[in-house]
């Protein structure tokens, strides 16, 4: 019979994968905590048209790369894409603007989009993301960045670059957008097909190109950062202006383009050049219109998000710390067992990573699987005496089979007693 496999573009998070996610789970917690952003978990679905009015009916995402399904009440409904919307939904819903402002929420979540699966591009992917909401302070888009930049640093994300730029208010980016339109329609006979066929739609994207004619035309386009406004202006150049401060070095590009819709002012993108074609480990921006897009009152905000597996891809090797484990319990004879279980419940009721073997293997088969696991001490248990081994120095001495006894010697050796 044929095997079912893990749909295309999804991924089994296996045991040896798991300390290496842990790592940056409680990192992100750490540092993000430390800043005073509390955890929130939204739903795994919610109302299409949450996605549709904010990310955007133009966007990529809403057109083509959604999971949207009609549930049995006849309600159409989203797998989440994203997790801002549903934040902002959250904000609204719970009466979070009656808190002092503004509110600071992480998450790690669950994401779906229909895209071409390739390396780091998954249908089903988790992003770690902050949000901050109620504040339109300069100072609020510089500390997300810089605390994004102390998460992908600690965990050992290498050739990190960091590019930023600002689309100004919305008023600005419509007359910009008929500038720019205007310039694409006088070259239009040099762009690509998909350009073309969006310039009413999404003019923007055209620099997101990477075919040889766009990319010439692109040269000589009007940029938004040109024509901001006096106040946004004056945002952006604080936001520098902290960045500097927290030593976060950037680039500014006039070109970011971002996929949602929601962004205004400030916008952001860290790659690393650790990564093949999909670059992009985190980004974010400003949104300070979505609460309103949603019935609310205008109400700013500033986030990002950053992609888990593209996180740990570009950390390679750096992001593995794994579970050192103080004690194996090995034992001779079947009359041994439940004296090594003993001594294994003990280890572990007194904090110790203990593990007991299980397998039914010979003594030297017990002490391979020791070594393997990366054991600190192998406690050996035989009817005729229990030893400690120290795995790190070789050396081995008889001890107490008391449970207590072997613990506090494993403590002993390893310099906590
Ligand atoms: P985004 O740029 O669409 O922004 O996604 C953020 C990150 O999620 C990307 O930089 C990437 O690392 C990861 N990512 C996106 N799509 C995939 C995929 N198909 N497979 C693997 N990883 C992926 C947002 O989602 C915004 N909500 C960010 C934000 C928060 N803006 C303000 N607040």
């Amino acid at each position: 019979m044929a095997k079912v496999q893990a749909p295309r573009g999804t991924h089994d998070v296996l045991p040896a994968q798991e300390d290496a996610r842990h790592a940056l789970e409680e990192a992100a917690a750490r540092i993000l905590g430390a800043a005073g952003y509390e955890r929130i978990e939204t739903p795994m679905f919610e109302a299409t048209d949450l996605f549709k009015r904010t990310v955007g009916e133009s966007t990529d995402i809403v057109q083509k790369e959604m999971y949207t399904f009609e549930d049995g009440g006849g309600r159409s409904l989203t797998l989440r894409p994203e997790v801002t919307a549903p934040i902002a939904r959250a904000y609204l819903e719970h009466g979070m603007h009656k808190l002092p402002q503004p509110v600071k929420l992480w998450y790690l979540s669950a994401c779906f989009r229909y895209e071409r699966a390739q390396a780091g591009r998954q249908r089903q992917f988790w992003q770690i993301g902050a949000e901050a909401i109620g504040a339109a302070d300069p100072a609020v888009d510089a500390e997300l960045i810089t605390l994004l930049h102390r998460v992908l640093d600690e965990v050992g994300v290498e050739e990190l670059e960091l590019r930023i730029s600002s689309l100004g208010t919305p008023a600005t980016r419509a007359s910009y957008r008929d500038r720019l339109q205007a310039h694409l329609r006088a070259h239009e006979d040099q762009l690509s097909e998909e350009v073309r066929g969006r310039i009413d739609l999404n003019p923007l994207r055209a620099f997101d190109s990477d075919h040889p004619g766009t990319v010439e035309v692109m040269k000589t386009a009007p940029l938004l950062l040109d024509e901001l406004d006096a106040d946004d202006a004056a945002h952006f150049a604080q936001v520098r202006e902290l960045l500097d401060v927290a030593d976060v070095a950037y680039v500014i590009d006039p070109t970011l383009v971002r996929g949602l819709d929601y962004y205004a002012r400030t916008v952001f993108e860290f790659t690393s050049g650790a990564l093949g074609a999909q670059s992009a480990v985190g980004g974010g921006g400003r949104y300070d219109g979505l609460v309103e897009q949603l019935g609310g009152p205008v109400t700013p905000g500033c986030g990002w998000a950053a992609g888990v597996e593209r996180i740990l891809l570009a950390a390679g090797e750096r992001a593995a710390g794994s579970t050192q484990i103080d004690l194996y319990v090995a034992f001779e004879g079947e009359a041994q067992r439940t004296a090594a279980f003993a001594i294994a419940t003990y280890a572990r009721q007194a904090g110790r990573h203990a593990q007991l073997e299980l397998a039914g293997r010979s003594m030297k088969g017990q002490l391979k699987a020791a070594a393997r696991v990366g054991a600190r001490f192998v406690v050996i248990v035989r009817e005729d005496g229990t030893v400690l081994k120290d795995m790190d120095s070789g050396e081995q001495h008889d001890v107490d089979p008391a449970p207590d006894a072997v613990v506090a010697a494993v403590q002993r050796g390893m310099g906590s007693l």
